[in-house]
């Protein structure tokens, strides 16, 4: 059985007093609810007051995106090296944002996912097709190129902590969720993906959020579908209320408590 897994990308959202009251009010709502892994990913300075107030919890604290280089002259730049000294768990990796304003490219994408697996951290790596691309049919082979060109070269023992992310591009920030049967549809293309790349019980074992202007009121209809896994959540991440139904309602959608 997959756990189901709910992360809240923060983006660049919060001031230091703001992310320390959102933390709060997540420990007070999820920090002891266990039928779904929880995590969040606030921006870089404030990581380490996240987690200050997340620590006697199971909420695991994410970076939303590192360097794939150790060290060195990169002026502006985070590595996992620094990522792992002060504990994250999560690295969101190749985030349609990070490719479209900062011109991530597949191959940036494949070094980070290496650094991140490397290091031992959990990757959430991003994929999902633009509207343009979905109009002109070409979604499915947009989806399984990004994965292609992602997973090049890693074998399934190295890759066991993977986490994928389908995030439609047209559906994120938008509030245009994707219907829970064109997120199911691409999350099947991507679990056979794995499977064919893989085997049989790797694809099987890997989880697969969806993410995409993800609210309390459309997450059950999402998550009863089978191959959706969790929610990779912008937005709604910000209010711990809206969060916490998010992340309830995954759990109930799972047969959980
Ligand atoms: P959204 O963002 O929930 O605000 O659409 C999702 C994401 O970019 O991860």
């Amino acid at each position: 059985m997959r756990k189901p897994v709910v992360v809240g990308n923060w983006k660049m959202n919060l001031t230091l007093g703001q992310a320390v009251l959102l933390a709060r009010e997540i420990r007070l709502r999820l920090g002891t609810y266990d039928s779904v892994e929880v995590g969040v990913c606030p921006p870089f300075p404030l990581i380490t007051a996240v987690q200050a107030v997340l620590s006697d919890t199971k909420i695991g604290v994410g970076a939303q995106n590192m360097h794939y280089e150790r060290n060195g002259a990169f002026t502006g730049e985070v590595s996992a090296e620094m990522l792992k000294s002060i504990g994250v768990k999560y690295v969101i990796i190749g985030h349609s944002e990070r490719r479209k304003y900062f011109g991530e490219t597949d191959e940036g994408v494949r070094k980070k996912l290496g650094t991140a697996l490397d290091y031992g951290f959990v990757p959430i790596l991003c994929v999902g097709e633009t509207l343009e691309e979905r109009e002109a049919g070409k979604e499915n082979d947009v989806v399984v190129k990004q994965m292609e060109s992602a997973l090049e070269g890693f074998s399934s023992t190295h890759l066991h902590n993977l986490i994928i992310a389908y995030e439609p591009v047209w559906a994120i920030g938008t509030g245009k969720t994707a219907t829970p049967e064109t997120a199911q549809s691409m999350h099947s293309i991507i679990r056979e993906f794995l499977m064919k790349k893989f085997g049989a019980s790797f694809g099987y074992s890997i989880r697969i959020q969806y993410g995409g202007s993800v609210r309390p009121e459309n997450i059950s209809g999402l998550m009863v579908k089978e191959d959706i896994d969790g929610a990779l959540v912008g937005g709604d991440s910000l209010n711990g209320e809206r969060f916490a139904e998010i992340v309830m309602r995954s759990g109930t959608a799972k047969g959980g408590k």
